[in-house]
């Protein structure tokens, strides 16, 4: 007698559409969210929402350190508000990120023991490694991988998240303040790997080149190995623009969009410019991907890169000349179903939107 329920079900459907979850991404200088659903195996995209802040291009006109960027705790409130009302997103339960920069984590590698006795190592352990008091930090810790060392013991691989409690409770506010229930947070790299790399055994290179900094993420097969960061990213490359053709900062950051590193004709000087910047970021790239290979006896396959960086005309062939690893641009809805309305933007939209994504697929696993 199966068949008579299958009418209930699809009325049930009706009265319960699919729960939606929001991903969202709070950059320094943009506001992303992703609102997505599952439907049995797909994951789909059923809207989505993009505020850019400019008035970090002004306070670039004469700062300095890179801090003075960060919008302001109530502008984020305001744009988040904004977003939700504006962007008609059915759900208010959400997943946000934590930039690289604002946590600690680091890669340990201890012997496979039971999950109970793995935290209770993980306790000990965040107490040697983190620079913060242990009761002024939330930790979280999850296993990335195993290998047998050479002396043929087992070892398993867990990555040590430790987020300040100040930050944590930072994001409730301005979350609840915004009418959103904040239901997880999680560091972007864990975002990007997810949507990026699962189900590829080749191990990433994740380049996120944002405007405050640039996070370096080793991944592979949706999981987080290794981070890294560095303050040069797409604001520094506006900068360098701004002082050396002396133009303001809003025009800098034109030019930048319109020409990016194309080295010929009246387009040289500007990436004579950000060459410079572009190299330190991907010696920093070269550095973490070293410390990684050589501390824990992999090697590195591909280079992804996202971020709104990843949109500079020019910049994955150089990167990829640079680095001497195939290297793509983010495509995040490569494994996402959505509007076929949105197909003339995904390729520029992917790179900015991967970690928005990754956070909404997150409660949807
Ligand atoms: N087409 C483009 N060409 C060059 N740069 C671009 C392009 N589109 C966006 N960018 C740059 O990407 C940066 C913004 O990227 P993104 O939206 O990923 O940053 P964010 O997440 O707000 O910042 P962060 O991750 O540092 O907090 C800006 O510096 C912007 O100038
Ligand atoms: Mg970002």
């Amino acid at each position: 007698m199966e068949a008579p329920m299958r009418p209930m079900l699809d009325i049930l459907k009706k009265i319960f559409p699919k729960k939606t979850y929001l991903g969202v991404d709070i950059g320094t200088t943009s506001i992303k969210v992703a609102e997505l659903r599952r439907e049995n195996a797909i994951l789909e995209l059923i809207n989505y929402g993009f505020l850019e802040s400019y008035g970090h291009l002004e306070r670039l006109n004469n700062a300095l350190q890179t801090s003075t960027l960060k919008m302001l705790d109530q502008d984020i409130i305001e744009l988040l508000k904004i977003l939700v009302k504006d962007s008609g997103l059915k759900s208010t339960d959400a997943v946000a990120s934590i930039p690289a920069f604002s946590a600690f984590t680091t890669l340990l590698e201890i012997p496979i023991m039971s999950q109970a006795d793995t935290a209770r190592a993980m306790q000990f352990q965040a107490k040697q490694y983190i620079p913060l008091p242990i009761a002024a930090v939330t930790i979280d810790w999850l296993k990335v991988g195993e290998r047998t060392d050479p002396q043929g013991n087992k070892i398993q691989q867990v990555l040590l998240v430790s987020v300040p409690n100040e930050q944590i409770q930072k994001y409730k506010t301005i979350f609840k303040a915004a009418g959103l229930n904040l239901m997880s947070l999680e560091i972007e790299g864990l975002s990007s790997a997810r949507i990026l790399t699962d189900g590829n055994k080749e191990t990433t290179l994740i380049l996120d080149i944002g405007s405050r900094s640039t996070s370096i993420s080793i991944a592979k097969d949706g999981y987080l190995k290794f981070v890294g960061q560095t303050d040069f990213a797409g604001g520094s490359l506006t900068q360098t623009i701004a002082s050396g053709l002396n133009i303001r900062v809003r025009r800098a950051e034109d030019l930048k969009k319109l020409r990016g590193l194309q080295g010929t004709g009246g387009e040289y000087e500007l990436s004579t410019l950000m060459l410079p910047i572009m190299d330190v970021i991907i010696n920093e790239a070269q550095r973490v991907r070293n410390n990684y290979e050589k501390g824990y006896t992999d090697k590195v396959g591909r280079v992804v890169v996202s971020g709104g960086g990843a949109n500079l005309i020019g910049v994955i062939p150089y990167i990829q000349d640079q680095m001497g690893l195939p290297t793509t641009k983010a495509d995040p809805f490569s494994r996402i179903r959505y509007p076929s309305t949105m197909q003339p933007l995904v390729s520029e939209l992917g790179p900015e939107f991967t970690v928005a994504i990754g956070l909404g697929v997150k409660l949807l696993s």
